[in-house]
């Protein structure tokens, strides 16, 4: 691909979804993208990159983007911050919240599903503890296709030896066929919904927890801050957010302090400190 193509494709890229790709990844481009041109009848790359700034249609670009995204994920990926959300989180906010009896929780990047599925699964486990609570999981991607795959609660051998404890595997999955089927139960707690984090968050109303987990690499500088400032409207001042274990607010935003000793967990600026630091 030349340089002017290149360049156009990853202006386009960024310009919808803020993913940002280097000219050393260029042959992505060429490898996700012929599956794109196939769908769409071209004979290749250069037929398709004609139409797109020829026509630049919206189903075309649709597909564009969402081949380049990066969906790798795994259910209770890195572990710990799930364990922290176990263990502290969740119990700090049913003291916090008896008022009001409600705690609404975002996965901004769910991906395929094992992220919101883990967060549903241990607020199954803590029923007892959350018996007369309205809690919500709302989980959000800018991909179609994994917004449905996540839906469909299927996943691989291979995607339920990551991650998954074999306890947990048996306790809420069923074998159909070669794929294992998430409990009908844990789906339903978990609503997914198409959303670009370059918008506005407002519309999904507020969230006290928010994992953005895995995503934000993939943006520049000042996409990252412009993400952080609209998740961090979105939150009350003792709203808990997570990232990815390579990810960070410092020197990208001052909306967010990490909260101490708590690796990957932020809390609001000036707000009420969401955890005792560690
Ligand atoms: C690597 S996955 C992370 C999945 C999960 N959060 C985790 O940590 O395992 C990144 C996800 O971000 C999504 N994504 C990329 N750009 C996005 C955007 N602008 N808005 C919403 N989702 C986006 C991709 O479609 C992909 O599913």
């Amino acid at each position: 691909m030349n340089t002017a193509d290149f360049e156009f494709l990853a202006s386009i890229l960024k310009q919808r979804s803020g993913l940002v790709l280097a000219p050393e990844k260029a042959y992505l481009l060429e490898s996700r993208l012929m599956p794109v041109a196939r769908k769409f009848g071209f004979a290749g790359l250069p037929e398709l990159i004609v139409t797109v700034r020829k026509e630049r249609p919206e189903e075309l670009l649709r597909d564009i983007t969402e081949a380049m995204t990066t969906n790798e994920s795994l259910f209770f990926r890195d572990m710990k911050p799930f364990d922290q959300f176990r263990n502290l989180v969740v119990p700090k906010l049913v003291e916090s919240r008896q008022s009001t009896r409600r705690i609404r929780i975002w996965s901004a990047a769910a991906s395929s599903g094992q992220e919101p599925y883990s967060i549903a699964i241990i607020l199954m486990e803590m029923q007892s503890l959350l018996a007369g609570w309205d809690v919500e999981i709302t989980a959000t991607d800018i991909s179609v296709e994994m917004l449905n795959r996540a839906r469909s609660g299927l996943y691989t051998q291979f995607e339920v030896q990551r991650g998954l404890p074999i306890a947990t595997l048996v306790k809420y999955f069923k074998q159909v066929g070669e794929k294992w089927r998430l409990d009908a139960g844990v789906r339903s707690m978990v609503k997914f919904k198409e959303f670009n984090l370059l918008d506005d968050p407002a519309a999904l109303g507020r969230f006290d927890i928010v994992f953005c987990r895995n995503v934000l690499i993939y943006f520049d500088q000042q996409t990252k801050a412009e993400v952080l400032a609209r998740i961090a409207k979105a939150m009350p001042g003792d709203g808990v957010l997570y990232l990815g274990g390579a990810e960070t607010v410092l020197g990208i935003t001052d909306r967010f302090v990490p909260i101490t000793g708590h690796r990957g967990m932020y809390g609001i600026a000036g707000g009420e400190p969401a955890l005792k630091s560690a």
